[in-house]
């Protein structure tokens, strides 16, 4: 039996699938390299000593998807294929729109027709919006700000209305808080195109030398330093979520969203100075304006995840800071 792994040469599923192969499970990979590369694969088995299958091809692609399921004896889906940047989703929603939601849908068709009716996704905690209380539980009010937002939420549904419709479907949304770091070995990690959206990576380009300086967006939030505070989570842990989630297919049916979080939230001054502290490197930074769109804090209650899945975070701060560091500094130019 074979777990099919949508987006598996991306950042969190080339995780997730040294996690797999660890457990001798094995995988076949289907992505287009939209924003990955085909090294991932020789760095994965670097790692695990296995290479998974590789498809290239789209999730939209109905033909592909179909012979994947009639060649291969797929028993579950991970699906981490998506476009992921907030702020292009804002300016181009219909490519968005067509990618991800679009896109699961030809692949919950294609699981449909095969009748493999187990899948894990990709979703976020961006589905809770502003939200409605802290730390953010699974009942929290589902509300989104933008359409990189509205596409987790829509496939949710999606997928809750399939649930509704046939008992046999198996759903696990996995809600991510900010996965950050990298592998131990170094070998893999996050590889962001141009100038990177997110705290972590951009933090260690300027640790690299690549960029002058940080702009930490907003002092003046509602948190204890005045910065935006988030619930960053090692990837690492985020993939060991995930092969715990394989085991809820057996005794969990229907839709189950959880969150994936530590249940810490950390100020972006923090993690500066934890970065600092870790790896003996100064963040030179500068208070810059707000970033629209953002929210002062986001932080898990993570305890849905430890209840149904016997599932926590092990991996604390400064190894989120060292990993993504080793990673960066072996790495300086990404997978290039
Ligand atoms: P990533 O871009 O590194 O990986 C996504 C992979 O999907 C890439 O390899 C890309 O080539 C592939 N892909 C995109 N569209 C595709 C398509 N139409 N057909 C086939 N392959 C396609 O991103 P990531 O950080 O690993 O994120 C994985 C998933 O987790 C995404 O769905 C993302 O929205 C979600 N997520 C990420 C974060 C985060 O901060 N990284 C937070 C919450 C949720
Ligand atoms: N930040 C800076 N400077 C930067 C980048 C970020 O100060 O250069 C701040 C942000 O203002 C925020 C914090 O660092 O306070 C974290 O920002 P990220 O962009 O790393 O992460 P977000 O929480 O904004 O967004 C992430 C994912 C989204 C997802 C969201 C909610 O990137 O895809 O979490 O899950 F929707």
């Amino acid at each position: 039996m074979t777990i099919l792994v949508t987006g598996g040469t991306g950042y969190i599923g080339s995780h997730t699938v040294v996690e797999l192969h660890k457990l001798g499970q094995d995988v076949v990979i289907l992505d287009n390299l939209s924003n990955s590369k085909l090294i991932v694969l020789d760095r994965i088995e670097q790692i695990s000593g296995k290479r998974p299958l590789f498809i290239e091809a789209d999730i939209r692609d109905a033909a592909a998807l179909d012979s994947v399921f009639s060649e291969h004896d797929i028993k579950a889906v991970i699906h981490f294929a998506g476009l992921k940047a907030v702020g292009e989703s804002v300016a181009e929603p219909l490519r968005y729109y067509d990618n991800n939601v679009a896109g699961s849908l030809r692949l919950l068709e294609a699981m449909s027709k095969a009748k493999v009716k187990n899948v894990i996704f990709s979703s976020s905690a961006t589905v809770y919006g502003s939200p409605e209380r802290l730390p953010i539980d699974e009942d929290c009010a589902l509300r989104t700000t933008n359409p990189y937002g509205a596409n987790k939420l829509q496939i949710e549904q999606m997928m809750g209305d399939l649930c509704v419709s046939d008992a046999d479907w198996s759903v696990v949304a996995l809600r991510y808080f900010n996965p950050v770091g990298a592998h131990e070995s170094g070998l893999i990690g996050e590889d962001p195109k141009g100038i990177p959206n997110n705290l972590m990576p951009f933090i260690t380009q300027v640790a690299s030398g690549l960029r002058a300086e940080l702009s930490v967006f907003g002092d003046d939030y509602d948190t204890p330093d005045g910065s935006g505070v988030r619930d960053y989570i090692h990837v690492v842990d985020l993939a060991l979520g995930h092969v715990k989630a394989l085991g809820l297919f057996t005794k969990a049916i229907g839709f189950n969203p959880i969150n994936l979080g530590t249940g810490n939230g950390y100020s972006v001054l923090e993690m500066v100075k934890s970065f600092e502290r870790v790896n003996e490197i100064k963040i030179p930074f500068n208070i810059s304006p707000r970033r629209p769109g953002d929210i002062a804090s986001c932080y898990a209650q993570p305890n849905k995840a430890l209840t149904m899945m016997d599932w926590q975070a092990s991996k604390g701060l400064d190894q989120m800071m060292k990993d993504a560091w080793h990673w960066q500094s072996n790495n300086p130019n990404g997978y290039e």
